[in-house]
């Protein structure tokens, strides 16, 4: 009970230490400038997006408004600190506007938006989500807003609720809507301004001006923790090989990260492997080498990372995966007519190239049923349902048997797979004061009529007193993609930069970790976690890519 007071103590005083820090200082977002577009892909995007291109060169004069109606939404996966996202948005409406200030928030994500569902978001809604994890006051969602018909819903919805600005927290494809949206307010002569806030644990919006998402510092302490957990058991009983996969679809920075907090044994990075076009046998085979040779080390325990994104990094299973999404847009009304899982295996077993039948032949049937899932509202794969790590502890099971049987006595594979345990936890002090920064960023983009923009903060190595509020153009961000088989502007992924000093850092100690057991144990993540109990290190390597 004492604890428990003392818990609640410190988190109280926690909102009050956040609090006071920013007031000043979001008053010197600095203007940001469009340099930054490619200029290859510069004249296509001024083709996509013609008012807001002009809009950034060309800033609205702004009118003087005392009394402001602001709109928030979530999009995406969750991740920790967004709720004080809207608890900053709340202050500064209150201190900009006072109680004439509205805040609401649209419920299940994108769908609130389209379908105009909301809510009033009053200190009574506010002040009991302060330094929480969760998304669950509003909640999220990942419906698409992408049609003509979607804009025109959702400027309707703007034009209901006569809104100043619309905030939309999310990750690549909810900015990449952000600035689609943004266009068409324009285009419309809409006084309403949209602005972005980086969210994603995965950690993959990320430039210049972007150290990282929210969610990412959280998302992997908590990995982290668990990891260790497994590790000293691995130290403990000396049984178990621990195949552990991660989130982070389309980037490794989540395990990346976690290897350099925990120092495993092995850990694939999907962006090396794609690089060097490793098959999954390549991989299969650099596992059992480990296993085998720490079997005859006498410990026939390990820990292996293996990010979510690695199915679609190596590159036999990226061609059968690109294959099968090309099957999924092409054959939609066929497949759709197939109801279960089993069926529509076979249906694309007919319909891929040989090499890629083969490839799928070869799987588990649990992961078969597993790839031919529903791809996400994208069209991407959703990876988090592809147990991976069953599928390697599996095919190493197989290669030990052909190469050395008897060593099979002493491999016992348990796998895992930490995800949702780290997107909705308490964040941490980094992660929570980070995003209600970030919202008094986007509350003051909004009061400046920065259109289209994403909130950002830098110089996060230094002290919060030091942090630099700016913001970004989304357009900047943007590069062209294949999307529902159309080349358009998206918001692009940033994925491991393997000549970063944190990937270099890696390399030069993985060899060591193999054999040796280095692993590091990190305490959970409490109210008065890692700041205060001495571990800014691991905020200095989350934030120095
Ligand atoms: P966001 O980019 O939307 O924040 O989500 C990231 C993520 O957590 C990925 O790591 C994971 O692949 C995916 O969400 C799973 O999402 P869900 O199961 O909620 O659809």
């Amino acid at each position: 009970m004492e604890k428990l007071k003392r818990e609640t103590n410190i988190l109280e005083e926690r909102i009050q230490a956040i609090r006071p820090e920013i007031a000043k200082r979001a008053l010197s977002v600095q203007d940001p400038s469009i340099d930054s577009i490619a200029p290859s892909v510069l004249p296509d995007i001024q083709t996509y997006f013609p008012h807001l291109f002009h809009s950034y060169t060309h800033p609205v004069l702004i009118e003087k408004k005392t009394t402001y109606k602001v709109a928030v939404v979530f999009s995406g996966g969750p991740a920790s600190g967004g709720n004080n996202v809207i608890a900053a948005l709340f202050d500064f409406l209150q201190e900009v506007s006072g109680d004439n200030g509205e805040l609401i928030g649209f419920l299940g994500g994108p769908k609130g938006l389209l379908e105009n569902k909301w809510i009033v978001l009053n200190k009574a809604e506010v002040d009991p989500i302060r330094n929480m994890g969760g998304f669950d006051l509003l909640v999220s969602g990942r419906t698409k807003i992408e049609s003509e018909s979607d804009l025109v819903k959702v400027l309707e919805t703007i034009r209901y609720h006569n809104l100043d600005g619309l905030v939309i927290i999310g990750g690549d494809d909810s900015n990449t809507n952000a600035a689609y949206i943004a266009e068409k307010i324009l285009r419309e002569k809409i006084p309403c301004t949209v602005v972005g806030v980086p969210k994603t644990i995965d950690g993959d919006i990320q430039s210049e001006h972007i150290p990282i998402s929210f969610g990412f510092d959280t998302a992997t302490k908590v990995y982290s923790n668990l990891i260790g957990n497994v590790a000293r058991d691995c130290l403990s009983t000396k049984k178990y090989c621990f195949f552990i996969r991660l989130m982070g679809r389309s980037a490794s920075h989540i395990t990346l990260e976690c290897a350099l907090q925990t120092r495993p044994n092995y850990v694939a990075i999907s962006e090396e492997i794609s690089k060097k076009q490793q098959t999954l046998q390549d991989v299969v085979a650099e596992i059992t080498d480990i296993v085998l040779q720490r079997i005859q080390n006498n410990k026939p325990y390990g820990i292996f990372l293996i990010p979510e994104g690695l199915i679609e990094s190596m590159s036999d299973v990226k061609l059968l995966i690109q294959e099968m999404n090309q099957l999924f847009s092409s054959h939609t009304l066929q497949l759709q007519k197939i109801k279960t899982a089993r069926k529509r295996l076979v249906y694309i077993l007919q319909h891929l190239s040989n090499q890629s039948h083969e490839t799928l032949a070869s799987f588990p049937p649990q992961i078969e049923l597993q790839l031919v899932e529903e791809r996400d509202p994208h069209g991407n794969v959703q990876v988090s349902k592809i147990e991976t790590e069953r599928l390697l502890a599996s095919l190493v099971h197989d290669r030990i048997q052909k190469i050395n049987p008897k060593a099979l006595e002493k491999y016992v594979p348990q796998c895992s797979f930490y995800g949702y345990e780290g997107r909705s936890a308490y964040p941490t002090p980094f992660d929570a004061t980070y995003c209600y920064n970030l919202g008094r960023v986007a509350g003051f983009l909004i009061i400046q009529h920065k259109q289209g923009q994403i909130a950002c903060l830098q110089n996060l190595k230094k002290p919060v007193s030091e942090w630099i509020p700016t913001a970004v153009p989304l357009l900047n961000l943007m590069h062209f993609e294949m999307r529902s088989e159309v080349f358009r502007p998206v918001v692009r992924k940033t994925i491991v930069n393997l000549d970063s000093p944190l990937f270099q850092a890696f390399m030069q100690k993985r060899e060591e970790w193999k054999m040796e057991d280095c692993y590091q144990f990190l305490p959970p993540t409490q109210f008065f976690g890692t700041m205060d109990s001495g571990l800014e290190p691991c905020l200095y390597i989350s934030l120095h890519t």
